[in-house]
C-alpha cells in the first residue's frame, strides 16, 4: 500500500477501506508517514468528507492507537460527558456529582484550557491540595467508593489524535465535521465508559457557528457511538454568551458550588439539570422526566454537593473550601467595569470574554503558560438584563491592575447594550439520538 495512492483516492472523492485507514493511522503514529503526506490526506478529507463507515473506522483506529481505559472493575453503568468547548462551561463540576449521587458512575478524564476556552482540570486544581494526576488504581477505587472522580487525560490515551490535532491546527483542517467527530469520539471510546452524552455548542464562542452544522456534528458523533456499541446522545446548546456569570478557575468552582446549593445562575442550572437528566437516562435510571426530577432533588437535598465534597477530599483537596470560599487564593484587584449608557444587554461576545479572562491570567496563551487560579471575570449583568449608566457591568479579578485596564476596553466592546428590551435567548436547541432530532 502507498500513501500516495490513498491521498489520490480521497482527492478524487472515493471511499477509503478500513485497511487503508489503518495503514495511514498506524504509519503516521509510528513516524513512517511524514507530516506533508498526512496533511495532504487531511485536506482531501476536509474537501471530500468521509462516509459514516469511513468515519467510524477512522475513529476506532484512532482510539486503538493507544491505551483503552478498562472500567469493568467498577460495578454499575459508567457514563461520560463531553462538551465541544466554550467559555464559563463549568458543567462537569456540577453534573458529575449530581449523576453520581443518583447511582450512576462517572469516571471522567478531562482536559486543561487553551486559548479562550477553559478546562475542567485547571478549575479543579484551583482547590488547594486537589490532585488530578492520581494513580489509575486509586482513580478506580474512588469511583467504586464514591461514584465519581475527575482526573487529567492519561498521556497514553489516543496518541493518533494528539499528533493529528496538532497537524490540523496548523493546516486549516480543524473545522471538518468527520475529523472533529472522530477526534472527540476516539478519546471518549478510549476513556472506556458504557454511554456518552455530548454537549455540542453553537455560537460566538464555539467551533460550530450554525445550527445545521452543529446538528450534523451531533448526528455524526451519535452514529459513531452507537456503531461501536456505546449508547450515545447529544444536546445542541447555546454558546453565544458565556455560561453562568463566572469565567475563571476558582470563580467557576465557587459558581458550581452555588449552583449545587440551588443559588446558581438560572441558565447554568437549567442546562445542568438537562445534561444530568440525559446522563441518568443513558444509565437507565428512568424516563427523562423522572431523571429531571431526580437531578433537581439531588440539588435540593444537598446530596450532589456532598458528593462533590467527598470527591474533592478523596483526591486530596481541602473540601472545607467548598463551605468557606475565603480559602481560595484571592486576586489582589477586584476592578469594576461600569456601563456607559442606560439600556438592556443585547449580546456578550463569548470569544472576547474568553480572551479577557486569558489576559487577566486565567487562561493559557500556549500549552506551557502559567495560570492564575484567582483571575477571571464575574458578569454582574447578562443578556436581557437592564442596566443604568454607571452601574457595574462586570468585575475583573487579577493581580495586575494594568491587565484590568486593558481587559476593560475589550470587555466594553464585547458587551452590546440596546435601548429596547431584547428577545429571549434559547439555551437548548435540540436533542439528537438514534431516533432522530428533537427540536426544543
Ligand atoms: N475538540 C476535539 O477534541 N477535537 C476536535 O477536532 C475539535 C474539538
Amino acid at each position: 500500500m502507498r500513501m500516495y495512492d490513498l491521498i489520490k483516492k480521497k482527492r478524487d472523492g472515493n471511499i477509503l477501506t478500513e485497511e487503508e485507514i489503518e495503514f495511514f493511522l498506524k504509519g503516521y503514529v509510528n513516524g513512517e508517514i511524514p507530516d506533508y503526506q498526512a496533511a495532504a490526506l487531511l485536506m482531501a478529507i476536509y474537501f471530500k468528507g468521509m462516509t459514516p463507515q469511513e468515519t467510524a473506522d477512522f475513529t476506532m483506529h484512532m482510539a486503538n492507537s493507544g491505551e483503552i481505559s478498562d472500567l469493568t472493575s467498577i460495578p454499575g453503568v459508567k457514563v461520560d460527558k463531553h462538551s465541544t468547548g466554550g467559555v464559563g462551561d463549568k458543567t462537569t463540576l456540577i453534573i458529575s456529582p449530581i449523576v453520581a449521587s443518583t447511582g450512576a458512575k462517572v469516571a471522567k478524564m478531562s482536559g486543561r484550557g487553551l486559548g479562550h476556552t477553559g478546562g475542567t482540570i485547571d478549575k479543579l486544581e484551583s482547590i488547594p491540595g486537589l490532585k488530578t494526576n492520581i494513580e489509575r488504581e486509586k482513580f478506580l477505587e474512588i469511583v467504586k467508593n464514591i461514584g465519581v472522580s475527575v482526573i487529567g487525560q492519561s498521556g497514553d490515551l489516543d496518541p493518533a489524535d494528539k499528533k493529528l490535532y496538532a497537524l490540523r491546527d496548523v493546516t486549516a483542517t480543524i473545522d471538518s465535521i468527520p475529523l472533529i467527530a472522530s477526534s472527540i469520539m476516539s478519546k471518549k471510546i478510549a476513556a472506556g465508559a458504557d454511554c456518552i452524552l455530548l454537549d455540542v455548542k453553537i455560537g460566538s464562542g464555539a467551533f460550530m457557528k450554525t445550527r445545521p452544522d452543529a446538528i450534523n456534528l451531533a448526528k455524526t458523533m451519535v452514529s459513531i457511538g452507537e456503531h461501536v456499541g456505546k449508547k450515545t446522545l447529544a444536546l445542541v446548546t447555546n454558546m453565544d454568551v458565556p455560561l453562568g456569570r463566572a469565567v475563571g478557575n476558582s470563580l467557576e468552582v465557587i459558581e458550581a458550588c452555588e449552583t449545587l446549593r440551588g443559588r446558581g445562575p438560572k441558565d447554568l442550572e437549567a442546562l445542568c439539570i438537562e445534561l444530568s437528566a440525559n446522563m441518568m437516562y443513558l444509565a437507565k435510571l428512568g424516563s427523562i422526566s423522572k431523571c429531571r426530577a431526580m437531578a433537581k432533588k439531588a440539588i435540593e437535598d444537598g446530596s450532589a454537593l456532598k458528593k462533590l465534597k467527598d470527591m474533592v477530599a478523596a483526591q486530596g483537596g481541602d473540601a472545607s473550601i467548598l463551605e468557606d470560599y475565603s480559602g481560595f487564593k484571592q486576586a489582589k484587584f477586584k476592578y469594576e467595569v461600569k456601563a456607559e449608557k442606560n439600556g438592556y444587554i443585547k449580546s456578550i461576545n463569548t470569544e472576547s470574554c474568553g480572551r479577557v479572562a486569558m489576559i487577566l491570567g486565567a487562561g493559557r496563551e500556549t500549552k506551557d503558560s502559567n495560570i492564575d487560579f484567582s483571575a477571571g471575570i464575574f458578569l454582574n449583568k447578562k443578556v436581557e438584563e437592564q442596566i443604568n449608566c454607571g452601574e457595574v457591568l462586570a468585575t475583573l479579578y487579577s493581580d495586575d491592575i494594568k491587565k484590568c485596564k486593558s481587559a476593560e476596553k475589550i470587555l466594553l466592546n464585547a458587551i452590546k447594550v440596546s435601548d429596547t428590551p431584547t428577545n429571549h435567548t434559547q439555551l437548548i436547541y435540540a436533542r439528537v439520538s438514534t431516533e432522530g432530532v428533537e427540536k426544543y
